[in-house]
């Protein structure tokens, strides 16, 4: 196995309610980046990490509203978190939650040693000030005129706060030189391009200093030379993806960082590679290798939010469709980087169409046949006939490669369905139940490619869908885990089904569901 690493975060989620879909949504895309690497590194060199923001004045006032103290709430929200990634068969390492002793210990750390530092033009990185503006306490931000749509955040649909204090700063804005020239450098990767340009046209524009302190919110970590003021929450949130791993002096830290990708949506980019980049350089610590910020969704083409009533809760998704195939419906709807829409209706339609039909028949009919014409057993491969399978999947797995290092789940998720849909029209093409009578040979080599192609794919959709492939090994006769502790290499060469190997016709992959929304037309 190599000796190369890789270190996945998703962003912590606030925890001042209930996960909603769109979290599942980046946190199911991580997992799928860190199921794929360790298939590719092996377990050990893969370090994957969520978790809760628990600190702010947006969690503190969630906290009022339901008439409990803020660590009462939030360690209720941390937990439905935990379940639901539980649920959607989550595999992350480690789940930070920003109010642990352990976190709290590296921001303090982090706060002393930047009270210190100076900036590349020499100046001491933070000072203190006043601020005098306007905060969203949706976005935890200070808003300028031009962030306001009719003088409301239009992220949250609120006029923001009237805010005066005295903060400690950041001197962000001697940063911008230096953030410019690692970004087009390709030194710090912000992806997709289009936002590395919005990030650079920030940086053109000029970057602003940010306070990093609050002094009339208790709710958070107090600064360790100013006990009156509390750390702002964002410099608290980001300082997660060290914290967890035990800050700089830590062997998981000196195996894993820097970060391999901090995967995100667009809404939160700016923080990922303005701010934290410029705490990194001022920590004289590496910058993470990428940042990734994929797109906004819509539901039924509006924005998800409690006053439409269209908020999905991914539990409804997971009771409605199972785990693995929630799994799939999100990512294989629209690119990762681009904004796009889920429609309930179109669901139900698409897990008829792709897994009940296309993968979950082409599985049970040719474990059928096998079943019928060899009596369980794989049959003997006359090699030679229908050679193009096994060089359809060598390019296959090429392509498979290069979007899946490239998060474009979508066309991963292609790649595998075209194999699924070869399978099916080859079926159709050779019509093994007139093969069984008189051409048995060829029947066997017809079979054989079928299964062997369907054991590739199982091995393809793993990152995907962890359970459906582990099942459709073991319908193939396997004992799922010792055979996918195998190393990639062996799992991917052609004809290692093992002939004779005694196949197990299982329960339905993908029982078919009735499309609510069609039964009245
Ligand atoms: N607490 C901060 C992050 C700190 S990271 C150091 C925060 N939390 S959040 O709960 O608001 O989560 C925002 C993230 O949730 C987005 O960046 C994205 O990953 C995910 N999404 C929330 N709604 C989404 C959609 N409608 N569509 C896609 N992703 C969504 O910001």
């Amino acid at each position: 196995m190599s000796n190369e690493k890789f270190y996945v975060t998703t962003p912590i989620y606030y925890a001042n309610d209930v996960p909603h879909l769109g979290h599942a949504y980046t946190t199911i895309a991580a997992d799928v980046v860190a199921r794929y690497q360790r298939m590719m590194l092996g377990g050990d060199n893969v370090y994957f990490l969520t978790g809760t923001d628990e600190h702010g004045a947006k969690i503190a006032q969630a906290a009022e509203d339901n008439k409990l103290k803020p660590q009462e709430f939030v360690d209720k929200i941390a937990a439905d978190f935990q379940m639901i990634w539980d649920r959607l068969s989550i595999s992350n390492n480690d789940f930070i939650r920003t109010t642990e002793d352990r976190h709290k210990e590296i921001v303090v750390d982090f706060l002393n040693k930047l009270k210190e530092a100076k900036t590349p033009l020499g100046n001491p990185v933070i000072y203190e000030g006043e601020y005098e503006g306007l905060y969203c306490v949706g976005c935890e931000t200070f808003k300028s005129e031009y962030d306001l749509v009719d003088g409301k955040c239009p992220d949250h649909n609120k006029e923001p706060e009237p805010y005066k204090e005295k903060n400690w700063f950041l001197r962000l804005s001697d940063y911008g030189d230096k953030l410019k020239e690692l970004i087009e450098s390709g030194e710090f990767k912000v992806l997709p391009e289009i936002r590395a340009n919005e990030i650079l046209g920030l940086i053109n524009i000029g970057l602003k200093d940010v306070a990093i302190s609050r002094q009339t919110l208790k709710w958070g970590i107090p600064l360790p030379f100013d006990k009156d003021q509390v750390t702002y929450v964002w410099v608290d949130a980001l300082s997660n993806y060290i914290s967890a791993l035990g800050g700089p002096e830590s062997d998981l830290y000196k195996k894993f960082w820097p970060c391999d990708i901090h995967l995100m949506a667009k809404d939160i980019l700016k923080f990922h590679a303005t701010i934290w980049p410029a705490i990194l350089l001022a920590l004289d610590l590496p910058l993470p290798k990428e940042v990734f910020a994929h797109g906004f969704f819509t539901v039924d083409g509006q924005k998800m939010s409690k006053t439409i009533g269209n908020v999905i809760a991914p539990d409804e998704l997971v009771d409605q469709y199972g785990t693995d195939a929630t799994r799939y419906l999100l990512l294989s709807q629209f690119g990762f980087g681009t904004d796009g829409d889920f429609s309930k209706e179109r669901l139900t339609n698409i897990y008829n169409a792709a897994l009940a039909n296309e993968l979950g028949n082409l599985v049970s009919r040719v474990l059928a046949m096998t079943d019928k014409n060899f009596a369980g057993r794989v049959p003997k491969y006359n090699v030679g006939y229908d050679k193009f399978f096994e060089f359809d999947l060598q390019t296959d797995w090429n392509r498979y490669d290069v979007y899946m290092k490239s998060y474009q789940f979508d066309q991963a998720l292609n790649v595998i369905w075209e194999n699924v849909r070869r399978c099916n029209a080859y079926i159709d093409k050779e019509k093994p139940w007139e093969l069984a009578n008189g051409h048995k040979d060829i029947l066997a080599d017809v079979l054989y490619n079928l299964l062997e192609t369907i054991r590739q794919t199982a091995i393809m959709s793993r990152p995907f869908m962890p359970e459906i492939s582990e099942r459709i090994l073991m319908q193939l006769g396997f004992e799922a885990e010792k055979e996918l502790a195998k190393s990639i290499e062996d799992l991917r060469k052609w004809a290692s089904l093992p002939l004779d190997q005694k196949i197990t016709k299982g329960e339905v992959l993908f029982p078919r569901l009735e499309n609510e929304n069609n039964k009245d037309k």
